[in-house]
């Protein structure tokens, strides 16, 4: 088969990765790709929100199957360009990725089939959001409606702050047309999951579960990000929590948006916090994490061109989805800066002690040519990865990997996976 995958980022490296693993794989392309994924897939430069070249390109190379990455591409109906075109392609269309693309339409999805969630209430006048916080209930948290690169969150501890939160997001338009509209929800707290899952519209098949570490900084200090680390499984998922979920949750979603007559074929991430009075969901995502499917797919067991085109012909029912039963993490290298501003250009040493090391993997993120070595290009530049036994022996690899890669302004956190070490003995 000829395989497109549309991402530049270390979650498509990821994804390009493991297709790669496949027999049925006998070309890949990526577009725009990155200087890792170059190493399996022939790098295409088409932007991903170009849908109609994208669409074009993949007619003209009779591609059999295209996986799509990205939120902005699928939050903007490139699915539905594909399928016009009569082309197969995994991920949800444009009614269905709304799960992601609107809060709004996400919590009250939730509200309507009894989905636990954080209580909330949604306002498209600022005056009308400012009124209500007079009487809400501290720390609470504000959502800019749309898509926001992961920053339309606001955790407010005080009136003012609040209130200059809804300026923020309403009046100054900071996360621009994403703050037309806005959330406002109360306050949990406890541990985050990330369960990312397969869903074929009517059938869902869970990964196993990760745990993201989102501020910039050591002890979970910063400004928000996409994401500096992670792993999996996550050690406070157990057994009862996931039947729970299965049932309240997960399929409850997937029924959800299929009576609301748009089906999800695709993955769904779902973003919980496990409260006292049980697993509520934090947000939905309509495609893997980042980095979170660097951490859950080495550990996948599964050919994972059969889980896409299951998803695609509605048989996932008969896919058994196996995971190895050890541990990953993985470390975010980043540019000094990230998220705010930061350098780019730099050279990277050390890339080559990846090859022949069994079990660690370096994913790039924001990475190029340049003269023919490869140099830093972003704020996230690669994804050191590496497996274990356990999730101690997995970090442990991880930071020491960590030590094999150098390059001007690079950044990390000293501290993903110390949750590990709270864990209950198994
Ligand atoms: P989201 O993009 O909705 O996942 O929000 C980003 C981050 O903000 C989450 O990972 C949480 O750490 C935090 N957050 C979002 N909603 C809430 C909430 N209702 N209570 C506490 N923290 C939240
Ligand atoms: N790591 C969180 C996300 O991909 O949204």
């Amino acid at each position: 088969m000829k395989i497109l995958v549309v991402g530049s980022g270390g979650r498509e490296h990821a994804i390009v990765w493991k297709i790669a693993q496949s027999p049925k794989a006998e070309k890949i392309y990526c577009a725009p790709g990155n200087a890792g994924i170059a190493e399996y897939a022939e790098c295409v430069d088409i932007p991903a929100m170009d849908f109609e070249r994208l669409a074009a390109f993949a007619k003209e190379k009779e591609i059999d199957l295209t996986v799509i990455g990205m939120d902005d591409p699928l939050v903007g109906g490139i699915v539905d360009v594909f399928e016009k075109e009569g082309l197969r392609v995994f991920g949800p269309r444009k009614n269905a990725a709304i799960l992601e693309g609107s809060k709004a339409f996400s919590k009250d999805l939730m509200k309507k089939y009894q989905i636990p969630t954080a209580a909330y209430e949604t306002f498209s006048d600022p005056d009308a959001a400012l009124e209500y916080l007079e009487t809400a209930k501290l720390p609470i948290v504000l959502k800019a409606d749309g898509l926001a690169l992961g920053k339309g969150v606001l955790i407010c501890n005080t009136l003012e702050e609040a209130k200059e939160g809804v300026k923020t997001i309403m009046l100054d338009k900071k996360f621009g047309s994403a703050g037309n509209e806005m959330v406002i929800e109360e306050f949990m707290t406890g541990r985050e999951v990330s369960v990312l899952s397969f869903v074929d519209g009517k059938t869902i098949k869970t990964m196993s579960s990760a745990q993201d570490h989102k501020r910039a900084g050591d002890g979970d200090t910063g400004l928000n990000t996409g994401g500096m680390g992670n792993f999996s499984p996550s050690p406070f998922y157990t057994k009862e929590i996931d039947e729970f979920c299965q049932k309240h949750i997960y399929q409850a979603t997937v029924d959800a948006m299929a009576a609301e007559g748009r089906p999800f074929q695709g993955v769904i991430f779902f973003g919980l916090m496990l409260t006292e009075d049980g697993p509520k969901v934090l947000e939905y995502n309509a495609r893997f994490g980042d980095p979170e499917a660097q951490v859950v797919l080495p550990r996948m067991k599964t050919d994972i061109v059969d889980v896409f085109e299951a998803c695609i012909d509605g048989t996932l029912d008969q896919v058994d989805l196996q995971f190895e039963d050890n541990a990953c993490v993985c470390v975010v290298l980043a540019s000094d800066g990230y998220p705010v501003s930061y350098e780019k250009g730099y050279p990277i040493h050390g890339l080559e002690k990846f090859k022949g090391a069994d079990g660690y993997y370096c994913f790039h993120a924001g990475t190029k040519f340049k003269d023919g070595e490869i140099v830093t290009n972003g704020g996230r530049v690669l994804g050191i990865t590496a497996i274990g036994k356990d999730l101690k022996e997995a970090r442990a690899n991880a930071y020491k990997a960590v030590d094999w890669v150098t390059f001007d302004n690079k950044y990390y956190r000293h501290d993903i996976g110390k949750a590990i070490d709270e864990a209950p003995e198994k």
